[in-house]
């Protein structure tokens, strides 16, 4: 029997939830028709210190300016924050799951407020004042979120980095924001191994003058260095402070944080999110999403290092007055029940995790799974990478019992939150389908030349319009924005990857279209890794791929030409490996290693990579006109010696 390819909404879903299927095709089109109405009376749903008369003032052609709700003033960390204190003060904010199974904490919003408030004081202290830049390099404790929402609160940019990037790196996104704080803990824990946070920062930071105080947590107790005056530990400070602080006032086009990423080309950008209309869209979407209801439990497996942490653990949940869970470790340790012991644990009603982790504990078969019971949940997400329909059907049936809908989720660090997803009360599923746009949300596609395609059709994709959510510029360096972004296909949004959209107008995400591969849902630039492979003495030139990979969804495939005279050892392939993680980090880490006494280029010299991607994915027969290479050997060699590795 083949497996069933629909998923209706059922009644019971659809009758509880905040949108049926009616109310979806009438907010939809309401949000296309009257952008500024609907948005008009969706933007008050947090509080404004003066309300806007301005809710929409966007253009995709020329400069490219992207402002929403620009004269209203308002404060992230008030919405997160200060407004529940009334009405649910001690209620659970933050549920935090330690590595160690044995640690747990709650944190209710008073407590969440005090917290924040007091940060909020040391950083005023150490002299941080609104559009300074702060740095975050922490693991996942609460403590991550206070320094979110105190940067907030006094207006300072937060850029968070995650904890797996190396000093390089690190030192690269510190710099680039001239960030003169960093908030870093002594160790980070995962899986039971400890982290050397605070070690990287230090070795970040010898060439980062600019940075005059690292305010540390400590959360192992670990040894680790320390500067005299630079250096202060974060409960010793948060101590000397008041507990209250007012909020500053800031403008909805303010910024609220950077977020670096990588694209096809260079080094990764600095994506800029602003305060209103940011916060309007991550809390609106977190409600119908995921149907989010007072007092439900609700857990986003990501990093706060990523969007994912930044919209569905932290802004959007906290401006709704939702209980979020944070945690710390990772879906295998101490054993691969782990996630499922947790809901259990917590009653967790909404779950939201990524396809390379479904797959990773599919991969251990139902018995993990079975052995918990999940009678909690209620809803199922999943985000950062096209889901393979085996891996939904898993998902679905296993662990959500054939009870819960899931939501797939497609979006991007530039658009802020969720733009292409189900509604649990309003749209059936096709396992692997992303299926229909959120409310403002217009996807187009089409061709290499820009033509628009209509109906059932395969093509590139891109958005019309603007929705509060969305970047407005690189940090820096606006004319990379709109390089970046609206000159490919003029005029419109340019996501960077590929869709098809079928007869019922569902959206299928097939992937990135650019030289961005998407790595257990990491997203990395192959020119950053052929920069960091290229920066070693023995390499003379190298072309990075992206390959299909059963866990991982894509691996990271590496050509390496070596210098004339130098020996392709066994010895050196790891060498590389280990120096590819040091420059940028354990999440680049090469799959494989190819030496590629040649790389396939045209007759001006550009390595053509459609080629390199063939070979890589075995696809031999497949590698298309070769007619245009300089030299067409170079190809026989890499698919002879390709195939010699199986
Ligand atoms: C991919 C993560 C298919 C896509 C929120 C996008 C997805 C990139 C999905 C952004 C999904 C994310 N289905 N593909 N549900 N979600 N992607 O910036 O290629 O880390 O362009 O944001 O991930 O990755 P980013």
């Amino acid at each position: 029997m083949s497996s069933p390819t629909f998923f209706p909404v059922t009644e019971d879903v659809a009758a509880s939830a905040w949108v049926d299927e009616a109310k979806y095709k009438a907010m939809y089109e309401q949000s296309v028709k009257d952008p500024e109405g609907f948005w008009g009376e969706h933007g008050k749903r947090i509080d404004w210190f003066s309300p806007y008369t301005k809710v929409k003032n966007t253009s995709f052609e020329g400069d490219v300016s992207i402002r929403w709700f620009e004269d209203g003033t308002t404060n992230v960390s008030h919405n997160c924050v200060d407004r529940h204190l009334a009405t649910r003060g001690d209620q659970t904010a933050i549920i935090w799951e330690g590595d160690n199974p044995a640690e747990s904490a709650h944190i209710t919003y008073r407590e969440l407020h005090e917290k924040v408030c007091r940060l909020a004081n040391v950083l005023k202290a150490q002299g941080v004042k609104k559009g300074d830049r702060v740095t975050i390099y922490l693991p996942m404790i609460p403590e991550a979120a206070y320094a979110m929402l105190a940067c907030a609160r006094v207006g300072a940019i937060h850029s968070i980095v995650f904890g797996g990037f190396s000093p390089d790196s690190l030192y690269d996104r510190i710099v680039d924001c001239e960030s003169k704080l960093v908030i870093t803990a002594d160790e980070g824990l995962r899986g039971g191994r400890k982290v050397p946070l605070k070690a990287n920062v230090d070795k970040a930071l010898e060439k980062a003058p600019g940075v005059t105080s690292v305010i540390v947590v400590k959360r192992t107790g670990g040894d680790i260095a320390w500067k005299e005056g630079r250096d202060h530990w974060y409960h010793e400070e948060t101590a000397k402070v008041a507990a209250d602080n007012a909020p500053e006032v800031m403008g909805a086009e303010d910024p609220l944080f950077i977020l670096y990423t990588s694209g096809s080309t260079g080094k990764p950008k600095g994506v800029l999110h602003t305060t209103g209309g940011y916060l309007v869209y991550a809390a609106m979407t977190h409600q119908y999403v995921f149907d989010y209801h007072d007092g439900d439990i609700y857990w986003c497996t990501a990093d706060v290092g990523w969007v994912t942490g930044h919209s569905y653990i932290v802004y959007g949940p906290l401006a709704n007055g939702a209980t979020t869970l944070m945690f710390e470790g990772i879906p295998n340790y101490p054993s691969v029940s782990r996630f499922w012991e947790v809901i259990d644990k917590h009653k967790v009603n909404i779950f939201y995790t990524a396809p390379t982790a479904i797959r990773a504990l599919m991969r251990e078969g139902e018995g993990p799974v079975k052995k918990t019971s999940r009678a909690s949940l209620r809803l199922l997400g999943s985000v950062g990478e096209p889901i393979n329909p085996e891996a939904w059907l898993w998902y679905h049936g296993v662990v959500g019992d054939g009870r819960c809908p899931i939501v797939d989720t497609w979006w991007q660090t530039e658009t802020g939150g969720i733009l292409i997803t189900p509604l649990p009360g309003a749209i059936g599923q096709k396992p692997g389908s992303a299926t229909l746009p959120f409310f403002g949300v217009q996807p187009q596609v089409v061709d290499n030349e820009g033509t628009i395609l209509e109906g059932a059709t395969e093509g590139n994709l891109c958005i019309v319009d603007s929705w509060p959510g969305q970047m407005r510029t690189v940090f820096g360096d606006h004319e990379r924005f709109i390089q970046t972004y609206f000159s490919t296909f003029k005029g419109k949004y340019f996501t960077g990857d590929g869709c098809r959209r079928d007869e019922d107008g569902y959206y299928w995400i097939t992937g990135r279209v650019d030289d961005v591969i998407n790595v257990s849902g990491h997203r990395l630039g192959t020119a950053e890794i052929e920069s960091a492979l290229v920066a070693h003495p023995k390499v003379a030139e190298a072309a990075v791929v992206g390959y299909p990979h059963d866990l991982k969804g894509q691996g990271i495939y590496a050509y390496v030409t070596l210098n004339a005279g130098e020996d392709p050892t066994e010895e050196l392939r790891k060498e590389l490996v280990t120096w590819v993680r040091k420059e940028i980090g354990p999440i680049a880490t090469p799959d494989l290693i190819q030496w590629a006494p040649g790389l396939p280029k045209t007759r001006s010299g550009k390595i053509m990579r459609r080629i390199l991607r063939k070979i890589a994915a075995n696809e031999h027969e497949a590698l298309g006109d070769t007619s245009t290479l300089a030299d067409p050997n170079v190809v026989h060699d890499l698919v002879s010696s390709r195939m010699n590795r199986g």
